[in-house]
């Protein structure tokens, strides 16, 4: 049964307390009280007209290939312009304090930004790959581009051209992200599933659990009974599975948590 609490209880608070090994799966959520705009958002401006899912694939990059590389250079000026959250700072304490002791805290993200690292958290992988990477389309050698640079929060007023690849001179760049229907690094996705079966407390937070495979990791724990805690304002797809739902943003919810697990 999922118990829906809207701050950590006693029972959660022992059970961070008792974790040697933690394994954390985060999505967009952990970064929306940084400013970055999760994918359910509603888009204004160059990309009014499409949601985050329509220019996130193959298929919107060959119809439009300015289009969707501006929208990504757009969403990499943003997360250059804004900070980590406590979210991110409370995850990366509790790592540092867990190694002192011996244990292991995990993260697995699916987020392309950079702020668990800026946090000081190392990440064990990033499913969904990096927006801060670049390849050519074509011949997926990898490629070195200044991150975006726009002013503000303004999406520009035209779309820019990718850059041609210098390796075959022919491909232009994409971001170095994974998009829908694309397969996940495989390294990485085994990684991420090794460390939450063998996690004695596994953490979701701030993912809508509607994209696989990602979603389906946390299912993982389920395999040796690890108990599983979820941190998301609303209801998801992966509540139903959860011991307990901690119901309020994770920039308030995991800061009370970590401090209650010293
Ligand atoms: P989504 O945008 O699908 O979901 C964001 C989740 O964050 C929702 O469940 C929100 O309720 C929750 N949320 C919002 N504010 C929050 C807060 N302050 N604290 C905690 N949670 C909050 O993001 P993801 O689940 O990460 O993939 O989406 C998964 C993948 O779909 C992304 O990695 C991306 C996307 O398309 C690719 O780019 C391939
Ligand atoms: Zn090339």
């Amino acid at each position: 049964m999922v118990r829906q609490l809207d701050q950590v209880s006693p029972e959660v608070a022992d059970l961070a307390r008792r974790a040697q090994r933690v394994a954390v799966l985060t999505g967009a959520g952990i970064s929306a009280e940084s400013g970055v705009p999760t994918f359910r958002e509603v888009q204004t401006g160059l990309w009014e007209r499409f949601s985050a899912a329509d220019l996130a694939t193959v298929e919107a990059y060959e119809a439009d290939p300015a289009r969707v590389w501006t929208w990504y250079r757009w969403r990499q000026s943003l997360i250059r312009q804004v900070d980590p959250n406590p979210g991110h700072t409370a995850l990366a304490r509790w790592q540092k304090a867990l190694r002192q002791t011996g244990g292991e805290l995990s993260i697995v993200t699916q987020n392309v930004d950079d702020l668990h690292e800026r946090a000081g958290a190392e990440v064990l992988g990033h499913l969904h790959g990096s927006i801060f990477a670049h390849r050519c389309f074509e011949c997926d050698a990898p490629a070195d581009v200044p991150a975006g640079n726009y002013n503000g929060w303004q999406p520009p007023d035209q779309p820019e051209e990718p850059p041609v690849c210098a390796a075959c001179g022919s491909g232009t760049l994409r971001p170095g992200v994974v998009w829908f229907g694309e397969m996940l690094p495989m390294e990485t996705f085994d990684a991420a599933a090794a460390c939450i079966r063998a996690a004695d407390l596994v953490l979701v937070v701030g993912t809508s659990g509607m994209v696989q495979p990602a979603a389906s990791l946390p299912l993982l724990a389920l395999e040796r009974g690890a108990p599983l805690v979820e941190i998301n304002p609303e209801q998801t797809e992966l509540s139903e599975v959860m011991d307990y739902s901690l119901r309020g943003p994770s920039g308030q919810l995991l800061p009370q948590l970590v401090d209650s697990a010293r």
